[in-house]
């Protein structure tokens, strides 16, 4: 990677572009057309209010969910309505809402299942420096079920660094989370990001996005209302007081 690749990508190309994304569940417009793009490299934050259609975006774009119509393109494939499992060996990871664990087996565990779903080589290395970068070392054998909440956000986030993706969808994964585990997340964030990875965030934590997303990206009613930096969403007095998602 060239030195130049590992400043924030202010203006580099898009690694995500959606275009006109519909998703209906019945009457509702879970997606009513969203557009938006995420530069390779860079930290982007995805923040609306409660329904906006966030998590809905994330099941389309990763494919656990089939868009009525619109286009994905990720790493120059065309992959709106691909399995989730094409979309993953293309290089794309997301996290859930909801730890998505597999609950009877240890921590070292999850995570080498994690690297099987995507590329096994050098698995066993992987998860040692998986555990290490998320300080998980010391439950390292502990069963999924038995973590704290917090400790189980870290390994849906670490099952997520071990699929080696080169763009990361992370839903609210520091929401309800110690602050001593929020910034193991936010310094995690940081070195992957140096090292070529790419993130969408769906964060509700303001400070959160403030310190470490590049630029933001406002949804509500399943559109997207505008992006810029914090400052740039910050100063739009509108989007302060209606888009901002739910209280902390
Ligand atoms: N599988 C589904 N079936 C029916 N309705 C759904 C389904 N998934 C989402 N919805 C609805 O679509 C809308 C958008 O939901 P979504 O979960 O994408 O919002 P969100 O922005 O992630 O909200 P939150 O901040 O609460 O997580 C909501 O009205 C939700 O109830
Ligand atoms: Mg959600």
């Amino acid at each position: 990677m060239s030195p130049a690749a590992q400043t924030p990508a202010a203006g580099g190309e898009p690694i995500l572009v959606v275009r006109d994304l519909y998703k209906h569940f019945g009457g509702i417009k879970a997606t009513n057309g969203v557009t938006l793009e995420v530069r390779r490299q860079e930290i982007a934050g995805l923040i609306g209010p409660n329904g906006s259609g966030k998590s809905t975006l994330f099941s389309l774009v990763a494919g656990t969910v089939a868009p009525d119509s619109g286009q994905i393109r990720f790493d120059g494939h065309e992959i709106a309505g691909k399995s989730a499992h094409a979309v993953a060996r293309l290089g794309l990871a997301r996290t859930f809402q909801i730890p998505a664990l597999f609950e009877n087996m240890t921590v070292t565990e999850n995570l080498l299942a994690a690297a099987a779903e995507g590329r096994w080589q050098g698995a066993r290395e992987r998860a040692a420096e998986t555990l290490a970068l998320l300080r998980l070392e010391h439950v390292a054998e502990n069963r999924a079920s038995d973590l704290s909440g917090g400790q189980q956000k870290l390994l849906e986030f670490g099952r997520a660094v071990m699929r080696q993706a080169s763009l990361v969808l992370l839903d609210e994964v520091t929401a309800g989370v110690h602050p001593n585990i929020r910034k193991i997340i936010l310094e995690a964030i940081t070195r992957l990001r140096e090292r070529g990875i790419t993130f969408l965030i769906i964060e509700h934590d303001m400070e959160m996005v403030r310190s470490v997303c590049d630029r933001i990206i406002v949804m509500d009613s399943g559109r997207v209302v505008t992006s810029g930096t914090f400052s740039e969403i910050v100063r739009n007095s509108e989007v302060m007081q209606t888009y901002l998602g739910r209280p902390q």
